[in-house]
């Protein structure tokens, strides 16, 4: 997988951090609108099988930054899996296009989407995870704190894809993880294994909010149902109201908490408007550094073609 962005553990940590200062030195370059332009008539395709926001508008500003040309494909365009096979718009793809992004539902069809492709693959989110947002979350706390010594962050809510990536991440990187949410939706038990048998970071699975988030350097929450759990929403707020995070949660922590979220939020539920709204919510800083992160991916990517 190493040529393709699928999973955080598919690189160690000399090659996350290198694309880490890389997405420094590239946000730098587009604050200064330095004429950057590594992509030029080059063009990225981009697969939607789910709605987005942030990942859709962070990918195609990035790459036409960056000189390319970037092609959205939405749920209703391609029929990927539907009306035609994964491994053949993989390889029809890789004829046309530099670079692929996708956000698909079953994680099995990125992996063979990458098995396929003889250009770069870059999982956009499936349904176990969503390493680009992970990149960037941890490249917004190495800003704001400046170093990522004696890290613990507290994530609150569902165990999805977003927990999945920073369980990935923790195998790399060394830091102390709580997942705190309500039983029977706890994370992927293999996933967390990863972590356990790296050797390199704790990991906590807890039901209790007040305990998790004592001396919590980040507070992380996401939508209690996912993409594609949508009818589940009403039954799950009644199991997960206890883990909303809110003020007196923040004030909880006994630190001076950042709160953090991969958005889209859905107020109300499992944050509220007053802890968005907070000074220690750094959710924007966190949703700039979606495209920087990105960038920095595609660019490191392309430099390790083998
Ligand atoms: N955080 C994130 O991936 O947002 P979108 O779903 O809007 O792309
Ligand atoms: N867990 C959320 C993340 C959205 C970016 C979802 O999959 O819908």
């Amino acid at each position: 997988m190493g040529k393709h962005f699928i999973h955080i553990s598919d690189y160690n940590s000399n090659e996350i951090w290198e694309i880490l200062y890389l997405a420094k030195e590239l946000k730098t370059k587009f604050h200064k609108k330095e004429n950057y332009k590594p992509f030029q008539d080059r063009s990225l395709a981009m697969i939607f099988a789910k709605p987005s926001a942030r990942t859709r508008v962070s990918f195609e500003t990035g790459f036409e930054w960056m000189g390319g040309h970037a092609l959205f494909l939405g749920p209703n365009d391609i029929g990927i899996g539907k009306r035609e096979a994964i491994k053949d718009i993989s390889r029809l793809f890789s004829r046309y296009n530099d670079v692929i992004m996708a956000r698909l539902f079953d994680h099995k069809h990125i992996v063979e989407l990458a098995e396929y492709s003889d250009v770069p693959v870059i999982n956009g989110l499936t349904d176990y995870n969503h390493p680009c947002q992970i990149i960037c979350d941890i490249m917004t706390i190495w800003e704001q704190k400046g170093n990522l010594d004696d890290l613990k962050i507290c994530y609150m809510g569902d165990g999805n894809n977003i927990v999945h990536s920073w369980l990935q991440l923790a195998s790399r990187l060394p830091m102390e993880f709580v997942c705190c949410g309500p039983e029977g939706f706890e994370p992927d038990m293999e996933t967390v294994k990863m972590v356990e048998n790296s050797g390199l970071s704790s990991f906590e699975l807890s039901h209790n909010p007040i305990s998790a988030v004592k001396g919590a350097d980040v507070i992380y929450t996401d939508v209690w149902a996912s993409m594609g759990q949508k009818e589940e929403a009403a039954q799950r707020e009644k199991v997960f109201a206890p883990y909303q995070v809110n003020k007196s949660l923040m004030n909880n922590t006994g630190k001076d908490t950042l709160f953090m979220h991969c958005l889209p939020a859905e107020r109300g539920r499992e944050v509220t408007d007053e802890v968005m709204e907070s000074k220690n919510s750094i959710v924007f800083d966190q949703a700039e550094n979606r495209m920087h992160a990105q960038n920095a991916i595609m660019v490191y990517l392309s430099n390790n073609l083998s």
